[in-house]
């Protein structure tokens, strides 16, 4: 299908300007303001006073994330739906494979369980044990086009890893110039701090925080920096939510080191009052790292414009109320995460652009670009540029929409 599309203000990470767009084939064809088309066109979209971005890249969602709770609310049909629906037109999900299986099994059983996306979308791949075989195994992954590898400093019990082990993971993927994405909490420091919590009868959701306070963050960012400065990879910390987390990030990337930092709406939007209340309203903000203060929220913010934190994903990671109140005697059951794919962009825009604290240039980076470049996807996508996939989001700045929060008054167990 051939599409024109007219008069729409296209946004880059670097340029605002007006033109038209010209697609063949799924890709952009022809940028400019008095295009030269010889073919009949199947479709003209009039895109006057809307915005015209490439499209959104979530770079850390989990559709069907088997927990212990059950598999994440949303598949790969019904989130990318919500992804499309919000902007977002690919999707960089994860592979994790049972104890046992390879690496390069779970990425092919992973492919076909993604076989319904409605949107494009790319793997992170998690080796959660070190075996004789894992090297080779990586190895195997990157042969099929995997850059990526996620590693997990908590969850101790299930897939994290040992820092001896992502050291030896970082040497391999260093070594064929992959990345290396951490989830940076200390397990058994939080393990420790559960143990005494529910020694002392601490079990409700307000303990969650509680459990896993800010060093336990931004202590194992410090450790996976060093880790990954020892063993030449480049890295990319997920989820990074509080201060201190972020000094050693702009510490390291100051030396030179390649580390990269994420950040989620969450953290930018919301803050640990959130936990104060009933388990139906609070076990919904039941997610690791935890909602934070206030304060982080601003150095969050700041850190977007000073260049640290380079894109914001969302973690897209949601249970529904028959899952989550498996924990309402013990939130150490309650399963960690929420939903997030479908209003990113349009928060960003609305508490970002149109509050001045970021420009639409960044805008555009931050949920698009940055993602694109670190996870090798661009100039394919991320861009607007003859050449590129034809992912484009026509954007109306004057629409508004309320984020309806459905509340659950009875609760029967
Ligand atoms: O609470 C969260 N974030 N759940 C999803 C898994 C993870 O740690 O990213
Ligand atoms: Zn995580
Ligand atoms: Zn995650």
């Amino acid at each position: 299908m051939n599409i024109l599309i007219k008069n729409g203000t296209i946004v880059t990470s670097d340029r605002t300007f007006s033109s038209d767009i010209y697609i063949y084939d799924n890709k952009i064809t022809q940028i400019g303001n008095s295009l030269n088309i010889s073919e009949s066109i199947d479709k003209t979209i009039d895109a006057k006073g809307f915005y015209i971005f490439p499209g959104g890249i979530d770079p850390h969602v989990h559709m069907h994330l088997p927990t212990p709770a059950g598999y994440s609310s949303d598949d790969f049909e019904s989130g990318s739906s919500a992804a499309l629906f919000g902007g977002t037109t690919t999707l960089i999900d994860f592979v994790t494979p049972l104890k046992g299986q390879t690496l390069i099994e779970a990425l092919n059983q992973r492919k076909v369980e993604a076989e319904n996306s409605l949107c494009d979308y790319s793997f992170h791949v998690s080796p959660i044990e070190w075996k004789d075989t894992t090297e080779q195994e990586i190895k195997d992954c990157i042969k099929a086009g995997i850059t990526s590898f996620k590693v997990y400093m908590a969850y101790k019990d299930s897939i994290g890893l040992n820092d001896d082990d992502i050291f030896k993971v970082m040497q391999v993927v260093g070594k064929a110039g992959g990345i290396v994405t951490l989830h940076c909490e200390i397990g058994d420091k939080i393990d420790e701090l559960k143990n005494e919590l529910a020694e002392n009868s601490k079990l409700s959701p307000e303990f969650h925080p509680v459990s896993r306070p800010t060093h336990t963050e931004s202590e194992a960012v410090k450790k996976a920096i060093e880790l990954a400065k020892k063993a030449g990879c480049s890295i990319y910390i997920v989820h990074t939510s509080t201060e201190d987390s972020i000094k050693h990030i702009e510490e390291a990337q100051k030396t030179g080191q390649i580390v990269y930092s994420e950040s989620c709406p969450q953290y930018l939007l919301l803050d640990d009052s959130k936990y104060i209340g009933d388990f139906k309203d609070t076990s919904k903000f039941i997610i690791s790292p935890p909602l934070r203060k206030k304060e982080d929220q601003n150095i969050l913010w700041d850190s977007i414009n000073k260049g640290i934190v380079k894109t914001i994903g969302t973690d897209h990671c949601p249970f529904n109320m028959k899952q989550k109140i498996q924990g309402i005697n013990d939130f150490r059951k309650i399963p960690n995460g929420a939903g997030g794919v479908e209003h990113r962009l349009s928060l960003l825009f609305t508490y970002g652009v149109l509050e001045n604290i970021i420009t639409i240039n960044q805008f555009v980076d931050i949920t698009s670009t940055q993602a694109a470049k670190i996870f090798g996807l661009y100039p394919q996508k991320g861009e607007i540029a003859v050449g590129s996939d034809a992912d484009l989001i026509i954007w109306n700045p004057e629409k508004e929409n309320i984020i309806l929060l459905k509340h659950i008054n009875r609760i029967v167990i």
